[in-house]
């Protein structure tokens, strides 16, 4: 299993924070942002990880994580020019995945659960990972059956679909790099995550697996204020990097 961390983008909605600095990169209490979505990774067992980060915060990010010897793993890095969307990652990532099973997480994401034996029990397919929430309209949501096989994926539901939103952890086979070679950006001009798990869903191949634990993206101000907290409380000594 190879392991890709996506920390690129703009980070709009937390500027001026973000106007000399990377989101990813910005304090969760006492460790920067991306050493969560790290953890998790490590915590799943995987060695070789992919960060791919945007230009013009590629040298702070090698001075951060350098080689990954330290956490006891191994890092590459590729630059995304230009934020064309997360699905993008996996064209990136291309040379990187090598014909592997790849898990993806978000830069920005934050997880409590330990997902290690959901992560290691993956064979083929995809995998996503979906959170119980109150407000399902604010994500993009995904209905289930008994099976756990999901039946649909919608962006921002207009109209009532699920309670389960679609966090920023996705598993898949190799083949993605091929759907995403084949797909069009969206009308907004990025290559979307939700396509790719749609083109998974119409196969039959899309497994909805479940996060018990807190989840928080770390995207807006109220969100960096509640991941500090959290993360002071109920993540200091639970983890590994
Ligand atoms: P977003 O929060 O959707 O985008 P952003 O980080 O640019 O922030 P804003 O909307 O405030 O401008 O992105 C979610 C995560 O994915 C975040 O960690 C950044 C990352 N990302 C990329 O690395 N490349 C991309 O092309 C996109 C769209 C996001």
């Amino acid at each position: 299993m190879r392991g890709i961390i996506l920390s690129g983008g703009s980070g709009t909605r937390l500027r001026p924070l973000t106007k000399i600095t990377s989101k990813q990169l910005l304090p969760i209490y006492n460790r920067p942002m991306i050493y969560y979505p790290l953890d998790t990774l490590i915590k799943a067992g995987i060695k070789e990880i992919l960060i791919i980060v945007a230009p013009e915060r590629a040298g702070d990010y090698l001075n951060l994580l350098g080689s990954g010897k330290e956490f006891g793993v191994k890092f590459t890095y590729e630059i995304q020019d230009k934020p064309e969307g997360l699905a993008q990652a996996f064209i990136i990532g291309e040379n990187f995945i090598d014909n592997e099973n790849v898990t993806m997480i978000l830069g920005d994401n934050i997880f409590e659960d330990n997902f290690s034996e959901e992560i290691k029990n993956f064979k083929s397919g995809a995998k996503i990972f979906a959170k119980h929430v109150p407000d399902p309209e604010r994500f993009g949501v995904v209905s289930f059956d008994d099976s756990h096989k999901a039946l649909k994926i919608v962006e921002k539901p207009q109209e009532y679909l699920s309670n389960y939103a679609v966090t920023g952890l996705y598993v898949y086979d190799s083949r993605v790099i091929e759907i995403v070679k084949n797909m069009k950006p969206s009308p907004r001009g990025e290559l979307e995550i939700t396509d790719v798990n749609n083109i998974y869903l119409e196969k039959g191949e899309l497994e909805v697996a479940m996060v018990n634990g807190e989840w928080l993206d770390a995207g807006t101000f109220d969100s960096l204020l509640r991941a500090q907290n959290f993360a002071k409380e109920k993540l200091d000594g639970k983890m590994i990097v």
